[in-house]
């Protein structure tokens, strides 16, 4: 098809459905324009390596290596720094298996986390054997606090406390991970509290553009400058540690290798 042909199809197509015109404005491609535009951010984020968080050593328990999992070194980062930053709140937004909280929950005094009521989930059209999965690595273990709530209408001064350690996990939209970064920009502790985004690259050497815009749009300007991706992960950080960051462009050579033991639990 021509270039012509094609865009009178889509002229007409968007005609019938304007909704389809959300797919361009939304496409990662807009997305990173926007970025650049607005924050002058056109390759993303700084990269600090996770060596300047996680321990030499970190054991990640339960780890299900399923569809969708995060990757072992995002637990890892999160559990090194609870450890190291001796993390008594922790709050989560987006329970699922509850994998990531159950990483934690050891860690911490207070492991938090909340998700999409079940009944919500039902009436979105969601499979039952989707919502039966959540919490299924979490619903056992004490110090874990079920939440069963829309994060982007919850009233999180309803639970009276601050935070440690956020990590934000939940819807990835634009709108909503900024609604989500607002909130926990209000609920840290002090300043040595910290927030984690997850799924802020397709892989570990890209950038979620349509994530990052969200990020940027929820964080207080004078915090942006303490925003860094996390090398070998699939998150990024807001923290007020001095740390040496720079951009990572993809396919460089890495620096950095792990040695991986598997260990079959039942
Ligand atoms: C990627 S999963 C979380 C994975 C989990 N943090 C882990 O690593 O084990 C995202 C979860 O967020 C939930 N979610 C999506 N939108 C939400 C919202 N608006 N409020 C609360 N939870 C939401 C989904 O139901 C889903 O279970």
């Amino acid at each position: 098809m021509s270039k012509l042909s094609k865009a009178f199809k889509a002229f007409g197509l968007i005609l019938k459905k304007p909704h389809l015109l959300n797919l361009i404005n939304d496409s990662e491609e807009a997305m990173q324009e926007y970025v650049e535009k607005k924050y002058g951010l056109p390759e993303g984020l700084k990269t600090v390596s996770i060596e300047q968080f996680i321990s030499r050593e970190e054991e990640i328990e339960p780890y299900g290596f399923l569809e969708g999992s995060s990757l072992p070194t995002d637990f890892a980062l999160l559990r090194s720094i609870c450890r190291q930053n001796q993390v008594e709140d922790y709050l989560e937004i987006g329970t699922w298996r509850g994998e990531s909280a159950a990483n934690v929950a050891p860690l911490v005094k207070n492991c938090y986390t909340l998700n999409l009521p079940d009944d919500e989930m039902r009436r979105m059209g969601m499979e039952e054997a989707y919502i039966g999965m959540h919490r299924c690595f979490s619903k056992q273990v004490e110090n874990i606090i079920h939440l069963q709530a829309d994060s982007q209408t919850f009233d999180f001064t309803s639970l009276n406390k601050k935070f440690d350690l956020i990590f934000l996990d939940g819807d990835h939209h634009t709108e909503s991970v900024m609604n989500d970064t607002r909130n926990a920009f209000r609920l840290l502790k002090d300043d040595n509290s910290m927030i984690v985004w997850h799924d802020t690259g397709e892989g570990t050497e890209t950038t979620r553009f349509s994530v990052l815009a969200g990020i940027l749009d929820g964080c207080p300007p004078e915090h942006i400058p303490h925003l860094y991706r996390v090398s070998n992960s699939l998150c990024a950080i807001f923290t007020k540690k001095e740390l040496k960051a720079e951009i990572v462009k993809p396919n460089s050579v890495p620096e950095l290798s792990f040695k991986v033991k598997i260990t079959v639990c039942k």
